[in-house]
């Protein structure tokens, strides 16, 4: 074994074996020091506002519960699964990174980790989140996406994005809704372009397949707009994404999997980089069964 890699495999030793007994014990002497009896069960604290905040580590439930049997798609480093409780932290905070929106600044303006809470109380099957599965930040979320059930067609006048979710804890799925609604998405920077968006797009085509939905839809922001918010207006940029003149890195990424981009919708969200607009993008079922059973 050459110098380079007996170095790579002591990395790879100290990562995989060593550093998760280290979090384990900085873990269970933090718990004792605040008094806390049982260090690795989650608890909340409720806020006057009525606000839960989830006060438990990520590292902690990746220490005593993750189960390979709960992996929905497995990448190097990465597994997609549905969100749990101890992943709501690291959710709102990919959604932060990904949009470059500071915490303070942000507050009813997208989802908090009481809404992520909610989310997965009424819809438990349609929320995801990528999280790292080796080294230190093993179990914490990287990528996260949200969807709803909704009688609503896309064939139907598109709604704002607030209208069409009905509040940030979702007050609009419909339980028995015939097609799936993407709520939300969203990969951390320095995670992107590794096939993490993809495999969250997957487990949803498999979400929708299963529960034998006519489809999907949502309206991807045109996130690429700011750079050529100078020459084109949000409209005209728009319809050359979807003719293919222009690559968005939202839109066209959305494209790629399998989605069609329908029409242009003006003012859905209020998003500067993407002049507030998106592009309704379609996914029929190839496999729906009309009257067929759900999954
Ligand atoms: C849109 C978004 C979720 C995509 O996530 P992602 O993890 O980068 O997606 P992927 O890595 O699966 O795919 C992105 C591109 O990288 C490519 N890619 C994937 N793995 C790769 C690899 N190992 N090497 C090089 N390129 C790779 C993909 O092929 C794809 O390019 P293509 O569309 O030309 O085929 C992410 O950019 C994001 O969070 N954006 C901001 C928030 C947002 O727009 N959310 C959606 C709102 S509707």
């Amino acid at each position: 074994m050459s110098k380079r890699e007996a170095d790579q495999s002591a990395l790879k030793k100290a990562l995989d074996s060593d550093w998760p007994q280290i979090q384990k014990r900085l873990i269970e002497k933090a718990a004792e020091e605040a008094g806390q009896a049982k260090p690795h069960e989650p608890y909340w604290t409720t806020g006057e506002d009525g606000r839960r905040t989830l006060n438990y580590s990520p590292d902690s439930w990746w220490l005593q519960h993750f189960d390979e049997r709960d992996v929905l798609l497995g990448l190097p480093g990465v597994a997609v699964m549905h969100t749990q409780h101890w992943h709501t932290g690291a959710a709102v905070s990919t959604i932060h990174d990904a949009y470059n929106m500071r915490r303070a600044t942000s507050a009813g303006e997208c989802f908090a980790e009481d809404d992520i809470l909610a989310h997965i109380e009424r819809f438990a099957r349609g929320q995801f989140v990528a999280i790292r599965t080796s080294g230190p930040g093993a179990g914490h979320a990287v990528g996260m996406a949200t969807t709803m059930r909704t009688t609503r067609p896309p064939t139907a006048p598109i709604l704002s994005w607030i209208e069409a979710i009905g509040d940030l804890q979702l007050a609009a799925h419909e339980p028995a809704g015939d097609w799936l609604y993407g709520a939300e998405m969203a990969v951390r920077h320095m995670y992107r372009r590794k096939g993490i968006g993809t495999g969250l797009y997957r487990a949803r085509f498999d979400l929708v397949r299963s529960l034998n939905l006519r489809g999907w839809y949502a309206v991807g922001m045109l996130m690429g707009y700011k750079a050529h918010a100078g020459a084109l207006d949000v409209v005209e940029y728009g319809e050359r994404v979807i003719a293919g003149e222009i690559a968005d890195p939202t839109v066209t990424m959305q494209m790629n999997r399998g989605f069609r981009a329908v029409s242009v919708v003006p003012d859905y969200d209020d998003e500067p980089q993407a002049g507030d607009a998106g592009v309704l993008i379609v996914w029929d079922n190839p496999d729906y069964v009309e009257g067929g059973e759900s999954g």
